[in-house]
């Protein structure tokens, strides 16, 4: 059994920082085995603001996968987005654009969609796709294995399919044989679903699991959340998911858990499950398959 926090879209430069403090301090009462940090760390991609990501992120726990987001370039200016690139995100963040953590009951990969252009669009090549594969491939399958970019192969029909990574298909083709789990940001909306709903690929199906955003105030009308996963391997009675909201109460300035969902690996694939422990009283229940209410 294995425990991943997922933070994501800090957007330093544009954040509340009175939700430092209690996010970190929610981080530390779970106490995950991996931190992931699904992109836009910053929001104009200043070194000051970096600096701050930077300084925050050092006194999270670690291990940590971290992917770059469209925000991490410099953001307006095209120029500079060309010729500066990922340089700073490099500097303080991270150099590693292939992230990787593995034991004996998870495997988790990081990838860089953010582009150049599209400013808000991303994508992921195909010599990335093949790396990813091959990399994937060579990871025994009883343990749970875990894709994370900025940008999401998938989203509830609620929240728009334009606003998935460029040739998603292509890669969910590829991927879906290879991968439990796809790990994302960027919407600033919470959800966790099925592929099946919008991609074949027969006994294959992969669970999505979008973050909203940390503590940015980039809110997008859904309160300030990121997700804690409890993942558990095929030696355990069969892989399985159960996706934590945590959830930003104000009047209390505290995160908290507000809702679950639970997913296993079927012979289809990953289907969502019922869950068999009592949800607090004061969680909210998700209105439709994959996609929760805020
Ligand atoms: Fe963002
Ligand atoms: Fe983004």
């Amino acid at each position: 059994m294995r425990r991943v926090v997922q933070i994501s879209d800090l957007h330093f430069g544009n954040n509340d920082p009175l939700l430092l403090a209690p996010l970190r301090k929610a981080i530390e009462q779970i106490g995950p085995d991996v931190l992931v940090i699904s992109g836009d760390f910053v929001e104009h991609a200043s070194e000051g603001e970096f600096i701050a990501a930077r300084d925050f992120i050092r006194t999270l726990p670690v291990p940590q996968i971290l992917v770059p987001g469209n925000h991490d370039l410099p953001f307006y200016n095209l120029v500079s987005r060309a010729t500066v690139g990922l340089s700073l995100y490099k500097k303080f963040i991270t150099t590693d654009l292939l992230p990787r953590f593995e034991d004996d009951e998870i495997c988790i990969f990081g990838a860089n969609t953010s582009r150049v252009w599209p400013i808000r669009g991303g994508s992921l090549s195909s010599m990335q796709l093949e790396q990813l594969a091959a990399e994937f491939a060579a990871v025994p399958e009883d343990r749970v294995r875990l894709l994370v970019t900025h940008h999401p192969f998938d989203l509830p029909e609620s929240q728009g399919h334009r606003l998935i990574v460029g040739h998603a298909k292509r890669s969910i083709n590829r991927l879906a044989p290879l991968v439990d789990i796809l790990l994302a940001g960027h919407i600033h909306l919470s959800s966790t679903g099925s592929t099946a709903t919008h991609y074949k690929t027969a006994g294959h199906a992969m669970t999505f699991v979008q973050a909203g955003t940390a503590v940015s105030n980039r809110d997008k009308g859904e309160t300030n959340s990121f997700n804690s996963l409890l993942l558990k391997g095929s030696e355990e009675g069969g892989k399985s998911l159960i996706v934590d909201r945590w959830t930003w109460r104000k009047d209390a300035t505290e995160f908290y858990c507000k809702c679950a969902t639970e997913y296993r690996l079927e012979s289809e694939g990953w289907t969502r499950a019922e869950r068999k422990e009592p949800v607090p009283a004061d969680a909210e229940v998700h209105v439709e398959p994959g996609v929760t209410k805020s």
